[in-house]
């Protein structure tokens, strides 16, 4: 593999594997393609080297520009998607054209040119879990996690449309002989994530001034992984992974949302209290938890950064010394949240 195309590669999960693999891989060369939507910034892929990354700004649900650049590369990693559940309950059908029609796309080039194609995808499509404290096996017993077998099950326009392309991969993996794998990945954080996203929204609100904003009773658990260990993961499934399979990628980062924000309020030296309750999302997806053993026997993949206290310190670090990135966001992103009381 030489040549790889990397779709959503200036957001916040494809520039940082656009990162990694510029980093660990000196002989891949990157095409990234991405709209550069709100979502996307070409910041993102400042200082990596021209020769080695080119960004093309283009639509996946443009089929021409798609066929066009697929046919020169070894393998796709599609990255590119509308990314979040409040945004799809406002307005889903940005959602349907890039993560059904794009995807869609993506896949007739790779099967017309015999493309090796990576699909990324998210543990959304099955829906939620109980909380632990509610299961008989506290959270271990059979069942109680995500893996490749859990019935699919989504919860929002933005999951059910991740859901809708993860089963057309299915359908041309198994009808076209396509070369494909697809990973469902659990909450990732870092750097170059969108300020609309729980955790940079926190950090941004103190950084701000703006007291942060819990949604509900902040009992809701995530499965929080560091976007470099997301990254790993995916070029393991994308070098060794068995085409056709698919691979839950996690790394045992369970945390309530309540107890993530207060520990952003503490490494940031403020009290505990100093949050507002505000209106929950519609449909809350309760709990998510990834079973990842399949990915770690299969392929020997181990995550690197799972100590979510030091994690978190950095990426306040990073949006403190960064905030040309997201200081021009900030106020239209809080005003559309206000008008929903959030
Ligand atoms: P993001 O919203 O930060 O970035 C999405 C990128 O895709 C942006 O650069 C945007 O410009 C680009 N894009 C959007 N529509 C496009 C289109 N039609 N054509 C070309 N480019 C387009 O998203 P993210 O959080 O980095 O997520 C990336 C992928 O990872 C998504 O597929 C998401 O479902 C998946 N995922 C995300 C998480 C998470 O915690 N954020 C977890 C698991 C899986
Ligand atoms: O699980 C993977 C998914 O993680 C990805 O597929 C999505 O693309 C990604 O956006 C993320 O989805 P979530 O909905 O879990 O992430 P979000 O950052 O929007 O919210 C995380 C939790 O925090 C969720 O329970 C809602 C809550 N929340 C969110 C915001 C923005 C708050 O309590 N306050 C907030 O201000």
């Amino acid at each position: 593999m030489k040549n790889i195309i990397v779709t959503g590669g200036a957001g916040f999960i494809g520039s940082n594997f656009v990162h990694y693999v510029v980093n660990n891989h000196p002989h891949i060369q990157v095409t990234v393609l991405d709209k550069l939507t709100y979502a996307g910034n070409e910041q993102n892929l400042a200082g990596l080297p021209k020769e080695r990354v080119k960004l093309v700004v283009g639509d996946i649900a443009n089929a021409e520009l798609v066929d066009q650049l697929v046919q020169d590369v070894d393998a796709v990693v599609h990255y590119a998607a509308e990314s979040h559940n409040d945004n799809s309950l406002n307005d889903p059908f940005p959602f349907l054209q890039t993560n059904i029609v794009g995807t869609y796309n993506l896949l007739e080039s790779c099967r017309k040119y015999d493309v090796r194609y990576h699909h990324v995808s998210t543990d959304e499509v099955y829906g939620d879990l109980a909380l632990r404290e509610d299961l008989p096996g506290k959270g271990e017993g059979p069942g109680e996690k995500f893996t490749a077998e859990t019935p699919y099950n989504p919860s929002s326009p933005y999951s059910a449309t991740k859901a809708g392309s993860d089963l057309l991969v299915k359908a041309w993996t198994r009808s076209f002989n396509l070369k494909a794998t697809i990973s469902n990945c659990s909450n990732n954080y870092g750097p170059y994530q969108h300020i609309e996203k729980f955790i940079p929204r926190q950090i941004t609100n103190i950084l701000s001034g703006i007291r942060p904003k819990l949604y509900g009773e902040g009992k809701n658990v995530r499965d929080w992984i560091h976007t470099d260990d997301h990254s790993s993961a995916v070029w393991a499934i994308l070098t060794k992974g068995r085409i056709g399979e698919t691979y839950l990628i996690g790394a045992d980062g369970e945390e309530n949302n309540k107890d993530v924000l207060e520990l952003i309020l503490e490494l940031m030296d403020q009290p505990k209290e100093a949050y507002d309750h505000v209106n929950d999302r519609a449909g809350h997806d309760l709990r998510y938890a990834i079973d990842s053993s399949k990915l770690r026997q299969e392929l020997g993949w181990t995550p690197q950064f799972t100590n979510f206290r030091e994690g978190l310190k950095e990426t306040i670090s990073w949006y403190t010394d960064n905030e040309n990135w997201w200081m021009a966001d900030k106020k239209a992103v809080e005003t559309n949240y206000a008008k929903k009381g959030q």
